[in-house]
């Protein structure tokens, strides 16, 4: 029998005997001749009352006065206890439940969003199933990047225009608040203590960029028009960017440089002209302007560009993962015609 039965055939005993006590005792007995009520008649006196049997009374109180308490202290201080163990069973519960969610064992016929598909069977991110060129961020450092509340709202509400599907059953996704919650709860214990968005295996440079930079300056670092529903920004082609950056640098360099002969030279002119500047210009070769142009990308990648959507890496990937790059970067430089 379960708990559940055994209570239910207690309170159904326990029933059954009130109702055959009231039915042999509840109801008034009373004699044919009512004699003189109870309250007019003397009671019997002290020394009758106070017999053995009010002793018995008195100290059965006591007994079960003090048993009583004791149960008292004891449920008082295991209570806590018992909550918590309540909480933390409900709690495993909650992660096994959105482990499956986050990736099924499809083999033993599971199903669930399946997560792992795009963000990696860890978390340590991947990219995403339906479009291979798009990279899933990795989740398993995700609560240093988000508070619990947005990561929440991010898969309740999915992200529109990306690869990554709306989940909560108010947006139109298949899973209600609570398999929601377990998602949260399951991810919650498969953080590593990582702030950055790529794991430390990744050192080259290649993938550095494809994981982290293809999406908008394209596979082949071309670069492309991107936005929703038309293209509102230009993520600059990368091949040439060091020569490129490099002739700004550069420019600005040689005409500090010229002014500042001027001025030594205690000359009327105080600016040099744009022949000058030319002139001065196309005594550079190819390989210093690059030089100039890569240390100006540096900074970029780690800064990035404020009000554009290029974003500072200096903080989501590893110092050594910025060299990677740029190396990678270096390698694929043209001067442009
Ligand atoms: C079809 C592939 C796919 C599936 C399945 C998927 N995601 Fe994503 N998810 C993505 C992509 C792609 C992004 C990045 C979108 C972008 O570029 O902003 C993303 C972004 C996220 C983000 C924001 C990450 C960040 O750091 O910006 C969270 C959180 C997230 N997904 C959680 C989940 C959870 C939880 C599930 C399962 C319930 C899930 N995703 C299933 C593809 C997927
Ligand atoms: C979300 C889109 C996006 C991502 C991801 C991105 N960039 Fe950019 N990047 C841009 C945009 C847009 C610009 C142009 C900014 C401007 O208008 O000044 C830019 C500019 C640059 C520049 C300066 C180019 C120039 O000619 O001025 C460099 C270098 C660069 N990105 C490198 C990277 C690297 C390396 C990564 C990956 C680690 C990366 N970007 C990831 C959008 C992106």
């Amino acid at each position: 029998m379960t708990p559940q039965q055994v209570a239910v055939a207690v309170v159904v005993v326990t029933l059954g005997l009130l109702i055959v006590l009231l039915v042999l005792y509840g109801r008034p007995r009373r004699s044919p001749q009512e004699g003189l009520p109870a309250n007019f008649s003397r009671g019997d006196p002290d020394s009758v009352l106070e017999n053995q049997r009010l002793q018995k009374i008195l100290v059965w109180g006591v007994a079960s006065s003090v048993i009583l308490a004791g149960f008292l202290t004891f449920y008082f201080v295991k209570e806590p206890y018992r909550e918590a163990a309540y909480n933390k069973k409900f709690l495993a519960a909650s992660v096994a439940r959105g482990e499956v969610q986050f990736r099924p064992d499809l083999a033993a016929g599971q199903t669930g969003a399946n997560c792992a598909q795009c963000h990696g069977p860890n978390g340590e991110g991947g990219f995403a199933a339906t479009d291979p060129n798009w990279p899933a961020p990795p989740l398993d450092n995700e609560f240093q990047r988000y508070t619990v509340d947005e990561i929440t709202s991010i898969i309740e509400m999915g992200r529109p225009g990306t690869p990554m599907p709306t989940w909560g059953v108010e947006f139109g996704g298949p899973l209600n608040d609570q398999q929601i919650q377990d998602v949260v709860n399951f991810l919650q214990t498969i953080q590593i203590q990582d702030k950055y968005e790529l794991p430390a295996s990744i050192t080259d440079g290649k993938t550095v960029f494809m994981r982290k930079c293809a999406v908008c300056h394209g596979q082949d670092a071309h670069g492309q028009a991107l936005g929703q529903p038309l293209p509102t920004f230009f993520a600059p082609d990368l091949t040439t960017e060091f020569y490129r950056l490099g002739l700004k640098v550069e420019k600005v360099t040689v005409t500090q440089n010229l002014t500042n002969q001027l001025l030594a030279a205690h000359s009327d002119q105080t600016a040099p002209t744009a022949q000058q500047v030319d002139a001065a210009m196309a005594k550079l070769s190819p390989a210093e302007i690059q030089a100039a142009g890569e240390t100006a990308a540096r900074n970029t990648i780690l800064n990035g560009r404020k009000n554009t959507p290029m974003p500072a890496w200096q903080n989501r990937i590893r110092p050594e993962q910025v060299d990677a790059v740029l190396q990678f970067l270096k390698s694929i430089q043209r001067i442009p015609s």
